[in-house]
C-alpha cells in the first residue's frame, strides 16, 4: 500500500520550513500566516498554498481538510520565539507569552498528526509550558 504524506506548516513564514520539508519529500498541503507579505515568497517557492490567517482562530477541523485522504499527517508549528528569546524583554505577561504554543497544543490534540514538528529557542526548555 502507498503511503501518502500531508504536511501543514503553522507559521509559515515566508516559507523556509515549508521548502525543507518539500525537498525532504513531504508534500505540504498549506502554510499559515498572519504576515502579508509573506503570500508571493511563500507561494512563488512552495508548492503550497498560503492561508492569510491567525493561528488562534483555526480549527482542528480546517486542518482535517488539508489532511484528507493522507495515511500520514504532519502537522509543524514554529511559533514566534520572541517570548522565550533571551534578547527579549517585552513578554512579561504570562497570558501573552504562551497563547500561541497552547494553540499549537490544541491543533495537536483536535487533529491528531502521526508526526508534530516544532522548533524554538533553547531557552524554551526552561519553562514548563502547561
Ligand atoms: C519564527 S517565524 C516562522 C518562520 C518559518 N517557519 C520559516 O521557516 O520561515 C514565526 C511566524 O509566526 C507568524 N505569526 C505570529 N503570530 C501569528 C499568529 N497569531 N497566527 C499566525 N501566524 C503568526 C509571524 O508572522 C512569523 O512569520
Amino acid at each position: 500500500m502507498a503511503i501518502s504524506i500531508s504536511t501543514v506548516d503553522l507559521f509559515c513564514g515566508a516559507g523556509g520550513l515549508t521548502y525543507g520539508f518539500e525537498q525532504a519529500g513531504l508534500p505540504v498541503k498549506a502554510g499559515y500566516d498572519i504576515d502579508p507579505a509573506c503570500k508571493f515568497p511563500y507561494e512563488h517557492n512552495n508548492k503550497a498554498k498560503f492561508l492569510l490567517q491567525d493561528v488562534q482562530n483555526v480549527s482542528g477541523l480546517d486542518l482535517a481538510e488539508h489532511f484528507s485522504g493522507s495515511s500520514v499527517k504532519v502537522l509543524a508549528g514554529c511559533a514566534p520565539c520572541q517570548p522565550f528569546s533571551s534578547y527579549s524583554r517585552r513578554y512579561n505577561d504570562r497570558q501573552s507569552k504562551w497563547k500561541l504554543l497552547q494553540d499549537f497544543a490544541r491543533l495537536i490534540e483536535e487533529c491528531e498528526p502521526d508526526i508534530i514538528s516544532m522548533e524554538n529557542v533553547l531557552q524554551l526548555k526552561l519553562h514548563s509550558v502547561f
